[in-house]
């Protein structure tokens, strides 16, 4: 069986719960300790060969009976799930099967669901890492025998065995309001139906062994036709890096067998058009990188599933996610491939008006623009890259059309200083970034539904405004021609040009000026203290006896108000009830 590929392996979690100490564990090194900060921060690749493998658990494989056909594992680290959604692929995902990582003492944290949410949806199988067994206190660890894990968790203390059981049975708890059945993988009988979990210590290697069983024997099981290797290689830039010497692209060769001489073509596309020529050219570099190693070597051909690093030979400019097939002079065939897989993700999904998106790569874009349609949020303009002074101009037009459309929304990318520095000029320009896409999205819903109130609301009051105010009989300033004299706002607020009305309902005047502190203003608030002018009323005529007066509402406006009261403040209400009223002394059906 010489025509499988190795299956692509991710491991994914929540931050810190030993998702690259897994991975050391799996290849016997000890990257997790050499990172910065022990935090991973870009995607990363190892190759395990079939031969590693059998020399490490070839003693369970032969006692499970189990004869490895596939030529070894690309696995994957990834710093988190933005990375993570990065390795997509038609369709769903580039990784053939998942380890989420789990720490047994912390649980499902944000990430882990957010990336069981991925993996649902993606139709990726997985198994869980149950990883940190040896933090339950009491654990003795039995790292030398060649005791199995289930043994090992059998002969605990007492207390130790209570602990990890509840823990387990929490998180299968869990597991089961994602809608997956799961169970300890020494008790699951139908793999295609239970998620297994694996109790591991990354730090002692308990559990390892299983881990690597498991993937064994689940990718042989279960992926059959998928590792099919095919003819023609592809892959998915993942990263591009430049340097002196060139720019390299950082690849994952998923199907087929590329060689050194090959031409390549690498989807381009213009988001705006959903066009795009590819981007075609003669490899000049070829490296793969080593097993067990973060190195690569120039090789002549690599075959899939492998991570690769390519130079060419035309100096070109790719966007991180982009596909890329050998070029065989199909120009042709070669660009409605590319044009079908990403307009059907990307700019078939872009609306006439909308919001503006953008994402580290093709993968991320793609996810963020399909959790925008699921909340129905319409996007006008989609990119791969930082925000930038473009993507404030678009979203400055939309502030003329729909003020709840001038938003960008960046998905693990940032701003530019300079499409920062020209944003300051416009207040109303919302720029939202997270690397988490379901807060992004979060954040995003409740801005918009906060935006829309105001947008409504300020429509609502340009009807009229609600006020009570009460008449501050000491700050008489002015008699008549205007009359100028202090009030307190009691409820509501106070626009100039305002008609008042007094306690009975009568016409008192046309409110002309607002002052506060010796200043014009357009409005005052509640509990605010101003003096107001009116023209045409003489204060000792009109107003001696009142003690409040009110704004004058139609029996429309009264109606509207009361459609849209979600809309106003309690004392707003309160205020709109009073003088309803007023008005009611007059007329019964006054609003009604
Ligand atoms: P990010 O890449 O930042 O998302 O983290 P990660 O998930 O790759 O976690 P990493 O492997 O860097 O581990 C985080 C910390 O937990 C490190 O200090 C590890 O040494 C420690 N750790 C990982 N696995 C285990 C384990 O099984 N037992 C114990 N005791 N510590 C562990
Ligand atoms: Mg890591």
């Amino acid at each position: 069986m010489k025509n499988i590929r190795a299956p692509i392996i991710t491991i994914c979690g929540h931050v810190d719960h030993g998702k690259t100490s897994i991975l050391d564990s799996l290849r016997g090194t000890c990257i997790a300790k050499t990172e910065a900060g022990n935090i991973t921060q870009k995607i990363s690749f190892s190759l395990i060969t079939k031969e590693i493998i059998q020399q490490k658990i070839g003693d369970l494989l032969i006692k499970d009976k189990i004869k490895l056909d596939i030529p070894g594992f690309l696995l994957i680290d990834t710093p988190g799930h933005a990375a993570f959604t990065n390795l997509r692929k038609r369709g769903g995902s580039l990784a053939d099967l998942a380890v989420l990582v789990i720490d047994i003492n912390d649980g499902i944290k944000p990430q882990t669901a957010e990336v069981i949410q991925i993996l649902k949806k993606n139709k990726t199988p997985f198994i869980i890492a149950l990883n940190k067994i040896d933090n339950i206190s009491g654990w003795q660890s039995k790292k030398d025998g060649d005791v199995g894990i289930k043994e090992n968790i059998e002969t605990q203390p007492e207390k130790v065995k209570q602990v990890f059981n509840e823990r387990y049975l929490t998180l299968i708890g869990s597991l089961n309001s994602y809608g997956f059945e799961a169970d300890l993988f020494y008790n699951v009988t139908d793999f295609s139906k239970n998620i297994a979990l694996i109790p591991t210590s990354a730090e002692t290697k308990e559990g390892i062994p299983e881990l690597i069983m498991m993937l064994c024997g689940l990718s042989q099981r279960y992926l059959g036709d998928r590792l099919k290797l095919g003819e023609d290689p592809k892959g998915v830039a993942l990263e591009i890096k430049k340097s002196k010497a060139g720019n390299f692209i950082e690849a994952i060769l998923h199907d087929g067998v590329l060689s050194k001489n090959d031409e390549i073509a690498i989807a381009n596309i213009d988001f705006e058009t959903g066009e795009g020529e590819p981007i075609i050219s003669k490899i000049r570099v070829l490296e793969e990188i080593q097993p067990l190693s973060e190195k690569f070597l120039p090789v002549e051909k690599a075959g899939a599933s492998t991570g690769i690093r390519m130079q060419l030979k035309e100096k070109v400019e790719i966007l991180p996610g982009m596909p890329f097939v050998k070029f065989k002079g199909n120009n042709e065939e070669v660009k409605k491939i590319f044009e079908k897989e990403i307009s059907e993700s990307v700019t078939k999904v872009l609306s006439k008006q909308g919001i503006i998106a953008k994402a580290d790569s093709l993968g991320s874009l793609e996810a963020l623009l399909n959790l925008l349609g699921q909340a129905n949020v319409p996007v006008v303009k989609a990119g791969i890259g930082v925000i930038n002074k473009s993507d404030i101009i678009s979203a400055k037009a939309n502030l003329d059309i729909n003020e709840l459309d001038s938003i960008i929304v960046g998905f693990n990318v940032s701003t530019a200083e300079d499409a920062k520095e020209l944003s300051k000029a416009y207040s109303k320009i919302k720029i939202l970034e997270d690397d988490v896409v379901y807060k992004l999205i979060e954040n995003l819903k409740e801005f918009r539904e906060n935006k829309q109130k105001e947008i409504e609301k300020k429509r609502l009051m340009e009807l009229s405004s609600i006020c009570k105010l009460e008449i501050l009989h000491k700050y008489v300033f002015r008699n008549s021609n205007p009359a100028i004299f202090g009030v307190k706002i009691l409820g509501g607020k106070i626009v100039s040009r305002q008609n008042l009305i007094n306690s009975k309902g009568e016409k008192v005047g046309r409110l002309k000026n607002i002052q506060s502190e010796n200043k014009s203003v357009e409005t005052a608030e509640k509990d605010m203290e101003v003096a107001i002018s009116i023209p045409g009323v003489n204060f000792e005529r009109v107003l001696k006896e009142e003690k409040v007066l009110f704004s004058e509402i139609s029996g429309k406006q009264f109606k509207t108000f009361k459609k849209n009261k979600d809309l106003l403040s309690g004392d707003e209400i309160k205020t709109l009830q009073e003088i309803a009223e007023i008005k009611r002394k007059e007329n019964n059906d006054w609003g009604a």
